[in-house]
């Protein structure tokens, strides 16, 4: 049997000869499911919209060209939270069969699905307050051995923009109390609940027993992993990006976000999201930026 890709309802969805799958909502080009040994990685909320009328609530949505609400002063200034990548509609560009990167590949065991986002596309509106001409290419590659999530990022026009980019991924997990978050040892963080001063990574594990809403910056290791019962879980593997940001929005959070589900459904999840979110990334007409993460199930 080959790998096999259908297109239905909006969403691209491949699948292995294993039965390990992935599924794309063509809006945002929004992973919200990718199951690996019958089991599901991701949390997406029960109440979250998957008809494009707003941001999926879970999932891996997309963060660009701005990270958080943008700085009045800069040229993403007038884009909302966390820009547009996640509210757009991508184009589904085809899959392939792909042999280089970082999973095992080849033959019928991977398969690599392509979305892109252009200036073009945009509505009118957000053509206006974020005028670049960008090419984005978003590359998601299920493998026997895991699953790879890329962005390229390409200005296509006549002048340099800056842009930052995440990868706003929610993983599922049976109980974040008996988790920790391992890898960041000694990295510099901003701590967003507390005062936003900048703090260093004290402990080789993050445990979580409140809201956690950290940006982490340069962080040396590659790898950060998510271990549930001291057994690893995920591990997320950063690929040519080096910040990362821990979000958890416990219990009084969760309640004030409409789209929510269940209240304490911030029991299952942790957002481990990799990207490029420490100042601006620039580029030049012609230059290309690739950033994204390599991901290993353990369940
Ligand atoms: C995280 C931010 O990445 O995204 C949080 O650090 C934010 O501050 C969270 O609350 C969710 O954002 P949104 O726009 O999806 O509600």
């Amino acid at each position: 049997p080959q790998p096999n890709v259908h297109l239905e309802q909006g969403r691209a969805i491949a699948r292995l000869p294993s039965g390990d799958s992935v599924e794309v909502l063509l809006y945002g080009a929004t992973v919200i499911s990718w199951k690996s040994n019958g089991k599901e990685n991701i949390w997406v909320s029960d109440a979250a919209k998957l008809d494009g009328s707003k941001p999926v609530r879970g999932g891996i949505p997309i963060v660009f060209p701005c990270f958080g609400p943008p700085p009045k002063d800069h040229a993403t200034g007038k884009l909302p939270q966390h820009g547009f990548g996640r509210n757009s509609h991508w184009e589904y560009l085809g899959s392939s069969s792909s042999e280089s990167g970082a999973l095992a590949k080849g033959g019928d065991d991977s398969i690599k699905l392509d979305f892109g986002l252009s200036h073009q596309q945009l509505s009118e509106d957000t053509k206006k307050a974020w005028p670049y001409e960008f090419g984005l290419v978003y590359s998601v590659t299920l493998a026997k051995d895991g699953l790879q999530t890329m962005l390229n990022v390409t200005n296509q026009g006549k002048e340099a923009f800056e842009f930052q980019m995440l990868l706003h991924s929610y993983w599922r997990v049976d109980d974040v109390t008996r988790c920790t978050v391992n890898g960041l040892g000694s990295a510099t963080y901003i701590d967003k609940v507390l005062d936003a001063k900048e703090q260093q990574q004290s402990t080789p594990e993050l445990r979580i027993t409140g809201e956690v809403d950290r940006v982490y910056k340069s962080i040396k290791q590659d790898i950060t992993s998510i271990v549930q019962d001291g057994k690893s879980r995920l591990d997320v593997q950063r690929d040519r990006i080096v910040d990362s940001v821990i979000w958890n929005p416990w219990i009084e959070k969760a309640k004030g976000m409409g789209d929510f589900e269940p209240n304490d459904g911030y029991k299952n999840m942790i957002c481990v999201e990799v990207g490029a979110v420490d100042g601006w990334q620039k580029l030049e007409p012609g230059e290309t930026f690739e950033g994204g993460q390599i991901l290993k199930s353990h369940l």
